[in-house]
């Protein structure tokens, strides 16, 4: 019987993380680095374990974003991943529904950039497609992602500040991919 839990990074054996890594590995098809790695650090990882071993992830960390003249905390889900021998049977829902929880108990808005294999799953659990430009807060000033555009989602938190879908939405800067 699989089991869910929810661990900080802080939590995590030198094993359990390799384990994590390894997952992710495996089911991006090995177009998962190791920025795309770092992303996912930091936060909360909810994990569907088997015998011990992870066959679904999804982490939230914190991000600040830009968004009609105030700064937002987000919580930013990265690393949504099901073991590919494990699809199909509802393990990206449980770990979404868990990450869900967490942003909506602890955030102003939550938000993620869903792959093409991502897109049906995070629309059918409600997360609304950003209608306007992205950006992100660089180095050298806020710039455009448009190549971000059509891929960003965020989920609207009840009793928050209303969101302006077609604004601009700006998140902070990182290493490799910003969003
Ligand atoms: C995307 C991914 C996590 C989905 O895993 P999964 O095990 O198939 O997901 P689930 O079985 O929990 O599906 C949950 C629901 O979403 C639906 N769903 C999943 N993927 C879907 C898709 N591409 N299009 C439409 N609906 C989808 C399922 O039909 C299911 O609906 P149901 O509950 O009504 O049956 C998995 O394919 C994966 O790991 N892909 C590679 C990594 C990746 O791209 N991750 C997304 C990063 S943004």
């Amino acid at each position: 019987m699989p089991q869910t839990r929810t661990v900080a990074t802080a939590d995590l054996t030198t094993a359990e993380r390799s384990a994590i890594r390894e997952l992710l590995d495996l089911a991006f098809l090995g177009n998962f680095d190791d920025h795309d790695f770092e992303h996912a650090l930091g936060g909360l990882h909810v994990l569907v374990l088997e015998r011990g071993e992870p066959i679904a992830h999804a982490a939230v960390v914190q991000r600040r974003f830009l968004h009609a003249d105030r700064s937002w905390r987000g919580g930013y889900v990265e690393g949504v991943a099901v073991h590919p021998g494990r699809r199909g049977q509802g393990h990206a829902a449980t770990v979404m529904a868990e990450a869900e929880r967490i942003v909506d108990q602890g955030y102003d808005l939550g938000a993620l950039s869903a792959s093409h294999a991502g897109r049906g799953l995070y629309l059918q659990r409600g997360w609304l497609p950003w209608q306007g430009p992205t950006c992100v807060l660089a180095p050298g000033g806020l710039t455009r992602t448009e190549e971000d555009d059509d891929s960003t989602f965020v989920r609207v938190v009840a009793g928050g500040a209303e969101l302006r879908l077609t604004g601009t939405l700006a998140c902070d800067w990182r290493d490799g991919d910003v969003w």
